[in-house]
């Protein structure tokens, strides 16, 4: 074979390679990956009462129900349908939430959205309804997905 057609093809399968790794779905923070895949980068486990779920290929994470975007919307699961509601951390936090619902309870701080996650209450202690897991991870888990909650615009 001529050493320059040997030569291109050597670049075009490095091209591809390249084109791959740059094409890989990026998941930057830790808190990010936790929110789509429900995994830590810091290999500490990560679980719901609903199980391992493992539902249509993938896990079940926050994004499943409550969108890429945060913002909720309506889903369809286990044969029902539901709205699961807006979870950026200025909706969660501003002085509308809980009035607008007409749910009576003070807007979410850090710490009572922390416990929303993992015991399933509202600020004023009131239980969410299915299909909100109850989740289980560690503080520092916890910390990182509260952390990418506030970047959501
Ligand atoms: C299977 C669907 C589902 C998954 C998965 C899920 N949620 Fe929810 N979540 C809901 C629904 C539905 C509600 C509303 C419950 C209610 O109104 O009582 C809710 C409520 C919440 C609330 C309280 C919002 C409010 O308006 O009071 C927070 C905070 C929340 N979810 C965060 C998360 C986070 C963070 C994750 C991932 C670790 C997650 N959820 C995963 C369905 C889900």
């Amino acid at each position: 074979m001529p050493l320059l057609a040997l030569a291109l093809i050597v670049i075009g399968a490095v091209g591809l390679i390249v084109v791959g790794i740059l094409n890989r779905p990026q998941i930057g923070s830790n808190g990010e990956q936790i929110y789509f895949t429900a995994t830590s980068q810091r290999g500490t486990p990560i679980f719901s009462d609903m199980g391992m779920g493992i539902m249509g290929g993938g896990m079940i994470a926050c994004a499943t129900c409550h969108g890429p975007d945060g913002r909720g919307g309506r889903v369809q699961m286990m044969m029902r349908s539901f709205v699961a509601p807006d979870i950026r951390y200025k909706t969660l936090t501003s002085e509308m939430m809980g009035q607008a619902e007409g749910e009576g309870h003070p807007p979410y701080t850090d710490e009572t959205i922390k416990r929303a996650i993992t015991q399933g209450v509202d600020p004023a202690g009131k239980p969410l309804e299915w299909p909100m897991p109850r989740w289980t991870m560690s503080t520092e888990d916890l910390d990182d997905l509260v952390a990418f909650l506030k970047t959501l615009n």
